[in-house]
C-alpha cells in the first residue's frame, strides 16, 4: 500500500470537504442574514434604537427578531459573531488553491499558448491578482462612487469582466476561471475580515466606553455586506465551472463569465426584492434566463477551432486501433490505474484510458474534454494532441463509438 498516496490523496478530499461546508455556512447565514434584513418592519412601540422588526416560524417555534439599526443602549452578554464561516472557507479554499492550481501550475495554470509563463510567474499573477484586487475594489468603495450604489455595482462589474479578460490572456481557461472566482471569493473574506468585522468592533467598544457609536460603521459593514450577497452566486458558478470545460474552455470564456455575474446579480435582485415587500420582479427570470442561453450558445465556440472547425473525418475511415494509438501516446500516461506521469499520483477523476473498454466507456467524455473543448490535454495541450488526432476523435465518436 502507497501511504504518501493514499494520505494525501485523503488529506485533498478532507480538506474539500472542510471548504465546502464551510462555504455553505457562510452562504447560508449571508442569505439568511440580508432576508432578515429586508424583511424588518416599522411600527409603533418598538423599543428604543430598533429600525424594524420581523416574525419568523422554523423547526417548531416562533422567533421574533428585532434589529438594532445602530447598536442597543448596553452591550448585551451573549453575543454571538458570524466570521469563522468566511474565515474557513478562505483558509481551505486557499489550501486547495495552491495543494492544485499553484503546485501544479504547468498542468493548470499556464497553457502555453495563450502566454508562455514558468511556474514561478505563474503562481505570482495568481497571487498579485488576488492582493492587488482586493485593494483596488477597496479603493472603489472607499472612494466617491461609494457614494452611490449603482454606480459602484456599474463600475465593480466592469473592473471584474476587465480582471477576467485578463486572466484569460495570461492563464488557461481553466485556471483564468478558478483565479476569478478565488479573487470574488477574497474580496467576500476581506470584506468580513477587513471591513464588517473590524467595524463590529468599534461599535462593540463604543459601547463599553459608554459612547453612542457611529453610524457610519454600521452603513458601510451593511453594504459590504450586500455585495457580498450579490457576488455569492457567481463565485459558486466559478468553482464549479472548472470540472466543466465547456464553461472555461471556450474562446468568448471571458463574456461567459461576465454573463454569469449579470445571472447572479439579477437572480439576487428578485429575491431581495421579494424579501424586501418589494415586489416579484419576475421579469429577472426571463433576463436570466436569456443570459444563461447565451452563456450555452457562446460555449459551443470553442477556442481555437470557432473559425475553421473540427469537421471530422468520414467516421467509416476511422478504425478503432487509430483511436487507441491516440489515446494511448497522449492520455493513457495519467489516465492508467498507476500513472507515469510526475505529479500525477492517481488517475485523475478515476478516469482511466487504458484499454479499448474503458476508452469506449469514456467516449463522450473525451469528446467533450478533446475535442468541443480542448481541457485535455492539460496545460496547454502538453502531450501534444495534433488537430487531425482530434478530428479522428471527432469522427469515431460521432460514428458510434465503436470499439472494434
Ligand atoms: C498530463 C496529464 C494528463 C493528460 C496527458 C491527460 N489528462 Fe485528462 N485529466 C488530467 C487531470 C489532472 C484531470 C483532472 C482535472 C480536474 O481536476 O478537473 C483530468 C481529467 C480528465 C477527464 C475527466 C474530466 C472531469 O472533470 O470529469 C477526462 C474525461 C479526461 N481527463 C480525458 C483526457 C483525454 C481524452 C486525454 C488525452 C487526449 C487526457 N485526458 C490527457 C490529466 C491529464
Amino acid at each position: 500500500m502507497d501511504w504518501q498516496i493514499l494520505f494525501t490523496e485523503w488529506a485533498d478530499f478532507l480538506i474539500r470537504w472542510v471548504h465546502v461546508i464551510a462555504g455553505v455556512c457562510w452562504i447560508g447565514s449571508s442569505f439568511y442574514f440580508v432576508h432578515l434584513d429586508l424583511s424588518l418592519r416599522k411600527r409603533e412601540g418598538l423599543p428604543q434604537g430598533v429600525g424594524g422588526e420581523a416574525w419568523q416560524v422554523h423547526g417548531g417555534g416562533f422567533y421574533h427578531m428585532m434589529k438594532y439599526t445602530v447598536a442597543p443602549s448596553h452591550l448585551p452578554q451573549d453575543l454571538t459573531w458570524f466570521k469563522w464561516e468566511a474565515y474557513w472557507t478562505f483558509i481551505s479554499g486557499f489550501t486547495l488553491l495552491c495543494w492544485h492550481y499553484y503546485a501544479h501550475a504547468e498542468l493548470y495554470l499556464i497553457d502555453k499558448s495563450v502566454m508562455d509563463l514558468t511556474s514561478t510567474q505563474a503562481v505570482a499573477i495568481g497571487v498579485g491578482v488576488l492582493v492587488l484586487g482586493w485593494a483596488i475594489y477597496d479603493f472603489l468603495c472607499r472612494s466617491k462612487l461609494g457614494d452611490s450604489e449603482l454606480a459602484l455595482g456599474v463600475v465593480g462589474f466592469a473592473f471584474l469582466v476587465g480582471i477576467a479578460f485578463g486572466l484569460t490572456k495570461v492563464f488557461s481557461g481553466r485556471g483564468a476561471f478558478i483565479e476569478l472566482g478565488a479573487l470574488i471569493g477574497t474580496i467576500m473574506v476581506a470584506n468580513v475580515a477587513m471591513n464588517i468585522i473590524p467595524n463590529q468592533r468599534k461599535t462593540v467598544a463604543a459601547l463599553i466606553a459608554g459612547e453612542a457609536p457611529n453610524p457610519a460603521y454600521g452603513k458601510t459593514a451593511k453594504s459590504r455586506s450586500l455585495h457580498n450577497n450579490y457576488l455569492t452566486l457567481p463565485v459558486i458558478f466559478l468553482m464549479v465551472s472548472n470540472h466543466y470545460p465547456l464553461a472555461f474552455g471556450s474562446k468568448w470564456n471571458w463574456l461567459i463569465a461576465a454573463l454569469v455575474m449579470v445571472i447572479g446579480g439579477l437572480i439576487r435582485h428578485f429575491f431581495n426584492s421579494e424579501h424586501a415587500g418589494k415586489g416579484s420582479p419576475w421579469w429577472t427570470w426571463a433576463a436570466a434566463a436569456a443570459c444563461f442561453l447565451g452563456v450555452i450558445l457562446l460555449s459551443g465556440l470553442s477556442r481555437e477551432n470557432s473559425g475553421a472547425g473540427l469537421t471530422p473525418a468520414p467516421a467509416a475511415n476511422v478504425k478503432f486501433a487509430q483511436v487507441e494509438e491516440i489515446v494511448t501516446s497522449r492520455c493513457s500516461m495519467c489516465h492508467m490505474a498507476e500513472p507515469v506521469w510526475d505529479g500525477v499520483p492517481v488517475p485523475p477523476k478515476g478516469v482511466m484510458l487504458d484499454t479499448p473498454q474503458r476508452i469506449q466507456l469514456h467516449a463522450q467524455q473525451i469528446y467533450v474534454q478533446a475535442v468541443m473543448t480542448r481541457a485535455m490535454p492539460p496545460g496547454g495541450n502538453i502531450t501534444e494532441l495534433s488537430d487531425d488526432d482530434r478530428k479522428v476523435l471527432a469522427a469515431w465518436v460521432q460514428g458510434g463509438a465503436l470499439a472494434k
